[in-house]
Formats: C-alpha cells, structure tokens, sequence
C-alpha cells in the first residue's frame, strides 16, 4: 500500500537533505531500461545507508542484493580511498547493469559486483579471509535472510553493524504465512535475532514511497 502523503514527505525529505545526483539518477534510469525491477531503496533509505556507514566509519562493507546498484553507490560513497564494497548479486544480468553504473559513477574500484547465489558466494568470501565487514547490507531473496544474518555474524567482529530491508512487508510480518517464503524467512530471522546473546537488535517500521515496510538494525556485541 502506499499513500500520496507518505510520498509527498518523502519527495520533500529527498529534495531538502537527500538529493540524489546525476550518477543516482542514471543509476535507476539504466536500471528501468535494462528492464530490472524498480525496488532499489527510496533516495531518503539509501542516504539513511550512507550515514549509517559513515557514522560507522566503515572501510569494509558487504551487501548481498545489488540489483542495478542503487544502494550500492550510497554506501560506496561513505567509503575512504582504500576502503572496499562486495556485493552479491544473483542475476548475471542485474549485475552487469550495477557494474557499468558503479562506473559511471566512479565507484569502480572500490567495489566488486559478485555473481552468483549468495549462499555461494559467503563461503567463498570466508575462504578467502574477507572481512571483518564493518557494515552488512542484506536485501536480496527474503527467505534466505536467516542465513544471511548468520553469514554475516561469521564474516563479522565486534561492533559491526547489520541491516536487514523489507522486515514489515506491508505489516503482513505479524501473520504467519506458510505459503509465503519471505514472510517465513523474516519471521525465522526475528527468533534468530531474539535468540542470538552476540547481537543487540531493533526494527523500526518504515511509510514512504515504498509503502508501509521496515528495518532491523541490529550491532554484534562480541
Ligand atoms: C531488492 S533487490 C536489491 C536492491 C538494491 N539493494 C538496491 O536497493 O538498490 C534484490 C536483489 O537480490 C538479488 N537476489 C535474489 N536472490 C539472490 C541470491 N540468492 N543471491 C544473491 N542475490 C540474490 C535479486 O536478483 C535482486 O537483484
């Protein structure tokens, strides 16, 4: 659902203290003509992301859900010269449209856009020694989102921050819903979060052009 007053405020938020610049711009406009899907966070969520990264003082960040890599370039942005951005992609085709709009943006080598199933490419990036990741970023296919969660506690250290998007799903999170992989996998992820002593948790609900939805928030303790 959504509502002409919440994207009302929201385009008065956006257009006051979140613009969104040429490379954003284009960044959405490749996007809808490469035929992706338009559920990239709205301009205020995506500067919400950067400040969080900011404040966070985040050299090293994984996202795990590129899409044309709108996010992507919010976060990327909070990043010093030698910092660095993973971001897990599914979809060959998504990830082709995110990598030339990271570049168009000059964000290139700052980030890398990996292909493939996420629960692939977290084992890979344990292998590897990647991390600690300062700032996790997951928003790709919600039934996995437990795994993710416990997939960035692995690739983790004490103090990183982990944010997970779509919690509220137009309020249907308080309705179990056997028939809906996503609304199992959310609910599966609040009992992970509620039962796991290594992370202090929130979720907050959210109304704006992406109708009524929500994050957690949540900080490894140790
Ligand atoms: C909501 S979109 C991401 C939006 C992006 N974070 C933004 O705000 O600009 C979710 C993305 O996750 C990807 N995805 C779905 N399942 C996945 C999986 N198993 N592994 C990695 N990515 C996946 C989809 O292809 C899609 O591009």
């Amino acid at each position: 659902m959504t509502n002409p007053q919440w994207n009302a405020v929201d385009a008065y938020f956006t257009e006051t203290i979140a613009p969104a610049d040429e490379a954003l711009t284009a960044a959405l406009s490749a996007s809808a003509a490469a035929g992706l899907p338009e559920i990239a966070v709205a301009p205020n969520q995506g500067k919400l992301l950067q400040l969080l990264a900011h404040m966070q003082g985040a050299r090293n960040i994984l996202e795990i859900g590129t899409l044309g890599g709108y996010s992507t370039i919010w976060l990327a942005r909070a990043l010093p010269a030698d910092g660095r951005l993973i971001t897990l992609e599914y979809n060959p085709a998504h990830a082709d449209v995110a990598r030339a709009n990271l570049a168009h943006a000059g964000l290139d080598k700052l980030v890398e856009v990996r292909t493939g199933p996420a629960l692939d490419s977290l084992p890979q990036l344990e292998a590897e020694g990647a991390g600690p990741f300062d700032l996790v970023f997951i928003d790709a296919d919600k039934v996995n989102n437990p795994r993710y969660v416990e997939w960035a506690l692995k690739l983790s250290r004490p103090g990183t921050v982990i944010v997970v998007d779509n919690v509220v799903r137009g309020g249907r999170i308080t309705t179990p819903d056997p028939d809906d992989p996503a609304i199992t996998g959310t609910r599966e992820l609040f009992d992970l979060v509620a039962a796991e002593p290594r992370l202090d948790a929130t979720a907050i609900q959210t109304v704006g052009t992406k109708g009524h939805d929500g994050l957690l928030l949540a900080r490894v303790v140790r």
